[in-house]
Formats: C-alpha cells, structure tokens, sequence
C-alpha cells in the first residue's frame, strides 16, 4: 500500500471552470447557488450527502464524506466557463428548460452575471449548433493559448487559490487516436499544423493542463483520453478523468448487469433505446457525434459481464443502442430497456426498463463532485487518470494495458476506499469480524 499523501487544506476560492454552459453546465451552477443559499438540496452528490463508514462496523463511525476529508465548500465555489453561444447562465438555463422558473428567480442575479468567454469552437466538430462568441486565430496553438489566458485572467479577477476544469461541451465527432496524441511535443506540432484530428475539446484539455488544472471530461469524445496527456499529467501530477457522465440509461445497465452476473443468470440480448429532445439531443442526431456516443455506451456490457470468462451466460449477448431526437420531450429522456435473459435450465425470461429521467438533474451532482474530488486529489499532488472516480462515466479511462471498471458498486468500493487511504484510514473488506 503506497503511503497516504500530504494533502494541502482546501482554504481560499476555487475556480470550477466549465467549457460547454448548456443544460449540464447551467443545472449545476444553479444547483450549487440555491444549495449554498439553503434553498435546495444537493441530492445525487456524494461530496455533499454521503457517509463514509471508518473502521470496523463496531466502531459506529460513519460521518459525511465532506467531514471526513477537507473538501472545498459550496460558498468557496467560483463558477466561469465558455460557449459559442453568448447566453449568460441564466438565459442559458431558461433555454435548457430543467429547472423551474421558480428556482431560477431565486438565483437570477448571480446566474445573469456569469458570461461566456468565447469559445474555442469549430462547427467541423460539432454540426449541429453554432455561435458568435468564438475565438479567431492563426493556428489552434493560438487558440489554445488564448484559454490559457483566459484560465489565468479569471483566476486573478476573481482572486481563485485553485481551479479545476470539467468539459460539459457537446459530443463531438469521432476521433480516433493518432500520432500527433502520442506525445506532447507531437501534439503541439499538431496544433501548428492544423491536425484535423485535434478537436476543440482538446485545446481546452491542453490548456487545462499547462495551467496545472485538474480536467475532466463529460462528454464521450477523446479530449484528454491518449497519451500524450495522459503523461504529461502523471509527470506534473495533475489528475485527469473521464469520460462521459454516467447517467440515465447507462446508469440502470451498470446497477443491473452486475446483479444479474453476481447471480450468474445469463443474456442473450440487451436492447436500449432513447427519445431525447434538448440540445444534446440535437448534437447527437448527426451519426457523426452519435458514433462517440455509441461507443462509449456499447462497453459498458462486455466489461461487466465478462463473456471470455462467462461464454455460456455471456457469449453471445445481442447488444444495441439507440438514440432518436424527439424535441417534445427536452431535457426530460426516456430510456426503455428490453434484456433478454435466461436461467435454470436456459429457460428464457424478459425484462422492461422504462425510466423517464431527466438528463441534466442526473448529472449536475457528477460535475459537482467530480468537481471537488479533482481539487481534492490536486492538493493530495495525485497526478494521472483517477480510476477511483470511474463511478461518474460511462466509459472510465484507465491505465494503458488495463481494462476500465464499470461495475458501480466496486466503483463505489474503489472511491471511497481510495478516500479512507487519503483520509489515513483502514480500507474496507466487508470480511467478518473474525477475520481481521
Ligand atoms: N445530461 C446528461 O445526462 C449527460 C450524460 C453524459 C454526457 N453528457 C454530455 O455532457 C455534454 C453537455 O450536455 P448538455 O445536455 O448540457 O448539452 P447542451 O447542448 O445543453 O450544452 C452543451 C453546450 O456546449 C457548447 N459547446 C459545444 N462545443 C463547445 C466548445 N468547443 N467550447 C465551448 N462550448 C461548446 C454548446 O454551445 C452548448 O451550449 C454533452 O456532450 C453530453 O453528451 C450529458
């Protein structure tokens, strides 16, 4: 067991800088103002509302997290970001649609004085939406040292300690890994060559980096998932995570696959299909940004169920995904599910999932937390991916030559034992008493 880090306390303001102020973005900082005004509750957020069981069950100790371990409070939170369409937060979120007109008038003033900073936006990435407030230069280095000035601008203005960045963007096109991602100089000379395969969401993810920010990515698309950044930010010990917030449908299949395995009954078929009518919604009807998607949601099944070891329960699962824009719906999905499974004797059952959710509600507690858990691990100096916090995405990155984790309950195991190791506390087993 590697020893417990020191970790610097968590005083002063902290900057959580979003790239991307639509749906997500919007619920979020709405969601932090009415909670630290005590208007509304944090619910979903695990920084705010969670215990943390210390010690054996004996001992009763089971505080909040958020007591446990020094982590940045809501009233030190400083919200800025960036988007081609020049909305503030709060004709942002009364476009969005999630939340209430009621709790947006309680927070209108602060939410109208958070503006866009133009955008490092290409609509080769993107097809679906455009805006004006974008950023123009000579190549995408000068662009990306723009962020990086308007990191350092916004943390002078407004007299931050740290920041952390998360990408709450739109899906971008498919990418593949390539050369110019496989180290930081290749990708530099990328950016002054105009590499077609250096999207937007990589210059903020560069831009993040050299300013020492912690960066995480919601989206599905590549942003800071190669190499290239996955070695700088071990060498300079800045954490990164990813990617894609873990909600909705995916949600559901990562709380039921693993119930089915633990009870070895076996599947032949998994089909999900979605209406969605926002904006995401929108983005994700070009195949292009839908492909990222689809990828990202279709391994969720093979790595939990593990047909190589399961070939008879597991061998041969039809999986497939869907996703339809409807725009009647807005922010508020449905996702059904049909799983086709067997038992005792291959006798076939079904199963029906209908869950009408709501996108941006599901994921504004996974931007808060992944917000304070990547401070927390920058004052702890923890560099790299942070696999402990692979229970926030669909699609965890994880060390090269490993394979992601996307069972949520070891995620859960894995995150808050990797917060008992932080905090100087024994790991949890869940053996008997007898055992230790
Ligand atoms: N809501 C969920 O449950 C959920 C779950 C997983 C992932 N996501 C992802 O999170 C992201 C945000 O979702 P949303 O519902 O808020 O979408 P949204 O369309 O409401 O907001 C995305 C915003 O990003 C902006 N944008 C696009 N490219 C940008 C760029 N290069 N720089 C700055 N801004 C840019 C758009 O103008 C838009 O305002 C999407 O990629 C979505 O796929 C959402």
């Amino acid at each position: 067991m590697q020893e417990t880090p020191e970790i610097s306390t968590a005083k002063g303001r902290l900057g959580v800088l979003l790239p991307g102020m639509g749906a997500v973005a919007t619920t979020t900082i709405a969601g932090v103002l009415l909670a630290r005004k005590g208007l509304a509750k944090p619910i979903g957020s695990l920084s705010q509302m969670n215990t943390i069981r210390l010690g054996q069950r004996t001992e009763k100790r089971s505080p909040l997290i958020k007591d446990f371990i020094g982590l940045a409070e809501l009233d030190q939170i400083v919200f800025g970001g960036w988007d081609p369409i020049p909305d503030n937060a709060y004709e942002s979120a009364v476009n969005a649609g999630v939340l209430s007109n009621e709790h947006l008038e309680l927070v209108k003033n602060e939410l109208m004085e958070i503006k866009p900073m133009s955008a490092a936006f290409d609509t080769e990435y993107v097809t679906r939406l455009d805006g004006p407030n974008k950023k123009t230069g000579s190549n995408k280095r000068d662009i990306a040292e723009q962020i990086r000035a308007d990191i350092r601008d916004f943390k002078e203005k407004n007299k931050c300690d740290r920041l952390v960045m998360v990408w709450c963007g739109s899906t971008e096109i498919f990418l593949r890994h390539g050369s110019v991602h496989e180290t930081m100089e290749s990708f530099e000379k990328g950016m002054e060559d105009n590499e077609q395969s250096i999207s937007p969401s990589m210059l903020y993810a560069y831009a993040a980096l050299k300013e020492g920010v912690p960066y995480a990515n919601g989206a599905p698309n590549l942003s800071a998932d190669f190499g290239a950044f996955e070695d700088y930010a071990q060498a300079e010990g800045i954490p990164i995570a990813g990617k894609d917030f873990k909600t909705g449908q995916t949600l559901m299949k990562t709380i039921l696959a693993p119930g089915f395995k633990a009870r070895m009954l076996g599947i032949n078929g998994w089909f999900s299909t979605n209406i969605l009518g926002n904006r995401d919604g929108a983005v994700l009807d070009d195949p292009a940004s839908f492909k990222t998607k689809e990828e990202s949601k279709l391994g969720v099944i093979d790595h939990i169920l593990q047909p190589n070891l399961y070939p008879d329960l597991y061998g041969d699962i039809y999986h497939k995904v869907r996703i339809n824009y409807y725009p009647p719906r807005g922010d508020d999905k449905e996702g059904w599910d049909n799983i086709d499974i067997f038992g005792w004797l291959d006798y076939p059952m079904q199963i029906k999932v209908d869950f009408l959710c709501k996108d941006s509600i599901l994921a504004a507690p996974i931007v808060l937390d992944l917000a304070i858990f990547l401070d927390l691990a920058g004052r702890a100096g923890l560099g790299g991916i942070q696999e402990w916090l692979s229970f926030y995405f669909k699609s965890p990155q994880c060390a090269p030559g490993l394979y992601p984790e996307h069972d949520l309950f070891i995620q859960n195991w894995k995150l808050k034992n990797t917060l008992r190791w932080l905090g100087g506390e024994d790991q949890i087993t869940h053996l008997g008493r007898e055992y230790y």
